[in-house]
């Protein structure tokens, strides 16, 4: 049901190195900009904590952050690092696990909903989202949206990362919603190869499952910078409310 077992001490020990891209200050002040304002007075809780790339800076904007992760792995490196210390973290399925207790809002970003392979598991996570929130909190998510549009038919790779050092490539099966991200790194000289199953999801999908958790969407864009959400749109960043009434 979750593909967890991908983040092991290997995968946690490069990661932050591995994505550079996704710590540049450009990448996190907008998402932390935009979960810090949505979190308001109250507390948060990741989905997927990982090292903390968004976790630490936004817990130095004063919000109190807790994170559920099930890479023991992944979770060590966040507390290495300066900032971690008021970080609560619960090493749990997100998708299941409760640890308690009412945030404004819940987030999972970074495509980590497709972790779930199963829609039975991704439904199961607006469910638990949902638990968590005060009357009026938020789930949020961030997700890269399938590449079908520039699959020509009866392909099924989609090259997404080509550089000396780094290739990667999404091989669809479209008949079951899935893909398997190839990522191909070069480290000390050799091509080390990783490949991880995923569950892509679609944006009505995603918001048919807010709405049998009792949320309702709030906002969807492009990107944290609130980019327009259009037919050519490759990432969504999408905001769901809690009913008020629940
Ligand atoms: C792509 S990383 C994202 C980490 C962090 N959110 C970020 O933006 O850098 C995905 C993280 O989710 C965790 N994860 C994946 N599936 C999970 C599950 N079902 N329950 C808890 N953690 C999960 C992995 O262990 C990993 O740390």
């Amino acid at each position: 049901m979750n593909n967890s077992g991908y983040f092991d001490n290997q995968v946690a020990a490069r990661y932050d190195e591995s994505l550079a891209e996704m710590f540049a200050t450009d990448v996190v002040i907008p998402t932390v900009d935009f979960l810090a304002a949505l979190a308001g007075k109250g507390r948060a809780l990741e989905f997927g904590i990982g090292t903390g790339r968004i976790a630490i800076p936004l817990s130095q904007r004063g919000v109190s952050v807790h994170g559920i992760d099930l890479s023991e792995a992944m979770v060590s490196h966040l507390y290495e690092k300066p900032g971690s210390k008021g970080i609560d973290v619960t090493i749990g399925d997100f998708s299941t696990l409760s640890v308690g207790g009412s945030f404004s809002i819940v987030y999972l970003i970074f495509n980590t909903i497709m972790n779930l392979t199963t829609q039975e598991a991704q439904v199961a996570c607006f469910h638990n989202a949902a638990a968590h929130l005060v009357p009026g909190g938020c789930f949020i998510i961030e997700v890269m949206l399938p590449d079908l549009q520039r699959l020509p038919h009866g392909e099924i790779i989609r090259p997404f990362k080509i550089s000396d050092i780094q290739l990667g490539f999404d091989e669809y099966n479209i008949a079951e919603q899935g893909l398997i991200s190839h990522h191909f790194e070069m480290i000390n000289g050799r091509w080390e190869r990783q490949s991880i199953p995923f569950r892509y999801v679609w944006p009505a999908e995603l918001d048919l499952m807010a709405q049998l958790a009792g949320m309702r969407l709030r906002e969807r864009w492009a990107g944290w910078r609130r980019e327009p959400f259009t037919s050519d749109s490759q990432h969504l960043v999408a905001v769901w409310e809690i009913h008020t009434e629940q």
